[in-house]
């Protein structure tokens, strides 16, 4: 089949993956790069943005290392953890400090302070969004009073913020292009949706300003052209689409209208499906952009997880297994969690609870309790706090939805994915290819260049087969113990 051949940056908070995707959907070559975060004090999570710029070059050059000879790439595509906050100088191009991660809640204190005054509703209406540590605007006012060299950065002009699309992109470019696209821009808190523009006035409620962020521009745009020597790549090749990973995923996997629902299973998790224009969530989601591109803006509900898949390997660590893997085998050498239930608010409750005190809790040990149960509870816990939102969502929406797709590392686990459709009592789909945010980005650059990828169709379904009692009795359970997490400390 004629047409582009793209390279797909999926830039995640474990690893950062690149596939080249030919004409027809075929993988020609992929390659992964680990990264690791860290944790300096409880709440708070940072990555080295210099570290996760060099798994991005180290991943493109093993990639297009693996090219049959004689190929080459006609365009770039992002897809990105959203939510983590850079801020680099202008002149220098080196980071001003670690990337304060999606994950980070070191400004929970800020937040409420933020909500006390009332400004909460204002904010919501124009963002979709609430008052959260998750979202930049708060850690982008706590940098700017924290550290002197940002401030400094900011006095001299020279301050440049973004999520990790626009990180990307100004490395990619060498400097020449600082921006980021629509749906990476509706997750910072500091972006109108309903003007599709980043507002003085949320950013004076925070107290940071504007001229220090990206240019927000569809996600289907030419955001700009490689730099000689940035990468093993050519100078010249264009930046043709960029989107955040968990939306980058909902159009891989073929939704360009309401109805389909996607979680993504990730170090969190995202459940995201698209609605006829603008929402407000009743029941803890977030009104979002799911896209921008030549057809309109979709909009879309969301709800995050904050630790999703990222529990099994917590557990795994715990009970000293290799791996999640791993645990997930033992999980599978008892029928059920003998009533334990562990409810893996490592750093706080997300969608649709967002409890930002909650902590970690296990409920329901006995004597009987082995290891075993813990490991399986901790699966049922990935799927539970999947229900929850898919439950919240159905509720914004007011209508049932007819099935999950699924898609994102954990997605290939068949243990889990029964768990999921037992829990949520409708089937779930799994995506043929476990990296769909990749291919969905890639999708979007060939749309930009006039050709239409052909997206692969979903694996055969795993369907219900819980009895409806015992699943209502594992959800109340569930909804106990999310009380319990939830208490203060
Ligand atoms: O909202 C955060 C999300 O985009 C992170 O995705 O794949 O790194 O867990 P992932």
């Amino acid at each position: 089949m004629n047409g582009p051949r793209v390279l797909a940056i999926d830039q995640g908070t474990t690893n950062t993956k690149v596939l080249i995707v030919g004409p027809d959907g075929a993988v020609l070559a992929r390659a992964s790069a680990p990264l690791t975060t860290s944790y300096p004090q409880s709440g708070w999570a940072e990555q080295s943005a210099e570290a996760l710029w060099a798994s991005v070059q180290g991943a493109i050059a093993e990639a297009v290392a693996g090219l049959a000879p004689g190929l080459g790439v006609d365009a770039i595509a992002i897809a990105n953890q959203r939510e983590t906050l850079v801020l680099w100088d202008a002149v220098t191009h080196k980071p001003l400090c670690p990337a304060m991660i999606w994950q980070c809640r070191r400004t929970a204190d800020d937040c409420a302070a933020l909500a006390a005054t009332g400004v909460g509703p204002a904010v919501e209406a124009a963002t979709g969004l609430g008052l959260n540590p998750l979202f930049p605007a708060t850690k982008l006012a706590w940098a700017l009073r924290n550290i002197p060299t940002v401030a400094a950065a900011q006095d001299a002009g020279r301050l440049r913020a973004g999520t990790v699309d626009a990180w990307l992109l100004w490395n990619l470019t060498g400097g020449a292009a600082h921006a980021t696209d629509h749906s990476n821009a509706s997750r910072t808190l500091l972006f109108d949706t309903r003007t599709l523009s980043f507002s003085p006035e949320l950013a004076a409620i925070f107290g940071v300003r504007v001229d220090c962020l990206p240019q927000p521009l569809p996600s289907d745009s030419l955001f700009g052209v490689t730099a000689a020597g940035a990468t093993a790549l050519p100078a010249g090749v264009p930046i043709q689409a960029m989107m955040g990973d968990s939306h980058a995923a909902l159009y891989g996997h073929g939704v360009r209208s309401p109805g389909a629902v996607k979680a993504t299973y990730g170090t969190g998790s995202s459940l995201m499906t698209l609605t006829p224009g603008r929402v407000t969530s009743s029941h803890g989601l977030s009104g979002t952009i799911g896209w921008t591109d030549r057809t309109g803006t979709a909009y879309a509900l969301e709800g995050n997880i904050t630790v999703s898949a990222q529990a099994a390997a917590f557990m795994a660590k715990i009970l000293g297994f290799e791996d999640a893997r791993a645990l997930s085998v033992f999980a599978q050498s008892v029928p059920d969690a003998g009533g334990v239930t562990f409810v893996p608010a490592l750093a706080g409750l997300g969608a649709p609870h967002w409890n930002d005190a909650a902590r970690g809790t296990l409920t329901g040990m006995s004597h009987a309790t082995g290891p075993a149960h813990l490991a399986r509870a901790t699966f049922e816990a990935i799927a539970q706090q999947i229900a929850d939102v898919f439950e919240a969502m159905q509720a914004d929406i007011g209508h049932p939805l007819a099935a999950l797709s699924a898609d994102g590392g954990a997605s290939g686990n068949d243990f889990l994915m029964q768990l999921q459709a037992d829990l949520i009592g409708r089937p779930v789909q799994v995506a043929a290819l476990e990296e769909v945010g990749a291919m969905g980005v890639a999708a979007m650059a060939m749309a930009a260049l006039g050709h239409a990828l052909p997206l692969a169709a979903p694996k055969p379904p795993f369907e219900p087969a819980l009895k409806p009692a015992d699943r209502a009795q594992l959800r109340r359970s569930w909804a106990h113990a999310i009380a319990q997490a939830s208490l203060p400390a």
